[in-house]
């Protein structure tokens, strides 16, 4: 992958796999009721992902992703649903933190329905990145032309630089705390 964007989407993506694998590690535990779930770990890992995937680098994609429909590529069904997945996926982070706040101050939450939903968010996160690593992003180089690529980085300096250097380096220490935690 030349291209600078692409890049950073790509690496991007190995720091949202990593987080995820350890979401992973932590419902794991649901499945034990000897092992009392890390919920500070998880509301960490909702935290990053409600912030740098969802604030960051969604928008990004989202500008990639509709400048490369206006290309009549081949499948534009399933670009438009990697674009309509992001809200769907908000929209469950959303739920999901909602309902581990809900068990961080006792109240009752079905366990059972909260591993299951958990896990599927877990499954679609890891398609939704595997769609656009193997299918969006190559096309995206093959059929984004320099010109292309300029728009896209002029319409996505808004969001770079609401980047403010003192979040981000707030959410690099929060990745680094989410991928070395050891649960006790
Ligand atoms: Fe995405
Ligand atoms: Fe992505």
């Amino acid at each position: 992958m030349n291209n600078a964007i692409l890049q950073k989407l790509n690496a991007d993506h190995k720091n949202i796999a990593k987080v995820m694998y350890c979401l992973r590690a932590q419902i794991k535990g649901f499945e034990d009721p000897d092992i009392e779930p890390a919920i500070a770990q998880i509301m960490d890992i909702l935290d990053y992902i409600s912030t740098v995937p969802e604030r960051w680098h969604h928008p990004v994609e989202d500008i990639v992703f509709k400048k490369l429909l206006e290309k009549s590529p081949p499948h534009p069904e399933q670009i438009k649903a990697v674009l309509r997945e992001h809200e769907d996926l908000e929209r469950l982070t959303m739920e999901l933190k909602n309902a581990f706040e809900r068990v961080a101050m006792d109240i009752a939450v079905p366990v059972a329905h909260l591993y299951r939903t958990a896990t599927i968010y877990l499954s679609r996160q890891m398609l939704h990145l595997d769609a656009e690593e193997s299918v969006l992003f190559p096309m995206a180089e093959e059929y984004l032309e320099d010109s292309d690529w300029t728009d896209i980085e002029e319409a996505a300096q808004n969001i770079i630089g609401a980047m403010e250097d003192t979040s981000r380096l707030e959410y690099d220490h929060l990745l680094d705390s989410i991928i070395n935690f050891e649960a006790g």
